[in-house]
């Protein structure tokens, strides 16, 4: 098993570079299975997440080439194969490949995809879509058999804007007969990294972006290139850190206007951030004022920073409320903070009343998903002495080069394997 050993309370100092999206790379990866031949896309960040969809890849019979952060994807000879349980498992995205392999075989068997045990998790919308758009959906022991005579565009209707729903509806429709419209859609940058690229492919995609996005499809699509876009959860992670531990610290290749409901929290409780074009710099000199958040779709504030900001929330002074919107099991990082010293209350799962500022102690904490992680990690970054967070394999599904970095800027963390 590997644990990180994490000596507290360094000031950082220098650049930290984010990595290409982790929610993009791994919704465009099997994109490119919609056309045939050599697709190349760069800044594919180097976590273990895309281990797996290189290993489904593979499986389907998908050449790929990995060099530094450049993946080539040679579909030429795709099959279509069962997914099986082992491969879905592992991530919530593999049901990305449920979406590629309906819309250019109207066929496609796999097994109920992974990801994190943050909530229910459900995967109706995308059931939903699929059916508008003309597929059949059989279902035994949460192996879907989904099959199509056609695949006919329609009006889709999502009862929430979920990322996986639009993104599958997209992928489907890209590729059907005639037009549909998406409403209620998603409009998270990731889903605009994805029309972008399939629009360079060949797609008629329109209005991704907005909560309305119509789909023109196409008979075919043609392979091209693509850089994925920066991590903005990876960045909101490190701008949270540079406000408790940075000395000028550089978070450089970000999309300032995609962390912009961070930022703007940030500001309000007294961070001293300075923001240009692609970067900022974040300095943890001013003291911070604990305040109110609640997650919500984009352009809200994200779900994915709501575990690392609480850990900011327990150096701030006053009272601060926490609401978390998106998922029913998010908290499992806060017995693991109260362990350390923190002062945080639970309510119905649902909301966590912070109370700061109060030290924080290194000890052994329990990486239970991949944001729980990223929020101990910043904890026993803050912490004194030493900390040792078990089971960070969930960390390393979403962060790249997560301890060169740091070390690179003057933390002091190591992994081990025990
Ligand atoms: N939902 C349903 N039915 C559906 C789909 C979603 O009820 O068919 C509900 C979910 O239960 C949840 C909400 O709608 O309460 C939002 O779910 P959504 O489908 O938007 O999430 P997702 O596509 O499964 C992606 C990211 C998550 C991120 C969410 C929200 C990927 C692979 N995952 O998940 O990322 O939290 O969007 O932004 O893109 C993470 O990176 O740590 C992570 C969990």
């Amino acid at each position: 098993m590997k644990i990180l050993k994490v000596i507290g309370n360094q000031k950082l100092t220098g650049s930290i570079r984010i990595s290409g999206a982790k929610n993009s790379a791994v919704a465009l990866i099997p994109a490119t299975l919609l056309a045939s031949g050599k697709t190349t896309l760069c800044n594919i960040p180097n976590i273990s997440d895309i281990e797996v969809l290189d290993q489904t890849l593979k499986y389907l019979n998908v050449k790929t080439n990995r060099a530094s952060e450049t993946m080539t994807i040679d579909t030429t000879n795709l099959k279509n194969m069962d997914i099986p349980i082992e491969l879905s498992s592992k991530l919530r995205a593999s049901y990305y490949f449920m979406a590629v392999l309906l819309a250019r075989f109207k066929y496609v068997k796999m097994s109920f995809p992974g990801g994190c045990q943050i909530g229910s998790r459900p995967i109706d919308q995308t059931l939903k879509a699929f059916k508008l758009l003309g597929a059949t959906i059989k279902e035994e022991d949460s192996v879907f058999t989904i099959e199509a005579k056609e695949l006919i565009g329609n009006v889709i209707h999502l009862d929430m804007p979920s990322v996986g729903a639009t993104i599958n509806a997209i992928l489907v429709a890209t590729l059907a007969k005639g037009k549909t419209i998406i409403k209620n859609a998603a409009r998270e940058p990731e889903i605009s990294d994805l029309a972008n690229l399939l629009n360079k492919m060949g797609a008629n995609i329109k209005g991704f972006g907005t909560s309305e996005i119509e789909i023109h499809g196409v008979e075919s699509l043609n392979p091209t290139n693509h850089d994925i876009i920066p991590d903005r959860i990876e960045a909101g992670t490190y701008t949270i850190i540079g406000a408790l531990l940075g000395s000028y610290l550089k978070i450089d290749n970000i999309i300032p206007e995609h962390i912009k409901s961070l930022t703007d929290k940030l500001e309000s409780m007294g961070a001293n951030i300075e923001i240009k074009n692609d970067y900022l710099i974040i300095d943890s000199s001013n003291e911070l004022h604990g305040l109110d958040i609640e997650t919500s779709y984009y352009p809200g504030f994200p779900t994915d920073l709501q575990q690392p900001f609480a850990t900011l929330l327990t150096q701030a002074n006053g009272i601060s409320n926490v609401v978390e919107n998106i998922y029913e099991n998010r908290f499992m990082n806060v017995p693991y903070l109260n362990k350390m010293g923190a002062n945080i209350q639970v309510i119905e799962n649902k909301k966590v009343i912070i109370e700061g500022p109060t030290k924080l102690i290194g000890c052994e904490v329990k990486a239970t998903d991949l944001r729980a992680g990223a929020s101990l990690l910043i904890a026993s970054l803050i912490a004194d002495g030493e900390t040792i967070i078990t089971d960070i394999n969930h960390l390393l599904r979403g962060y790249e080069e997560i301890v060169e970095k740091l070390t690179n800027v003057g933390a002091k963390i190591e992994i081990k394997e025990i």
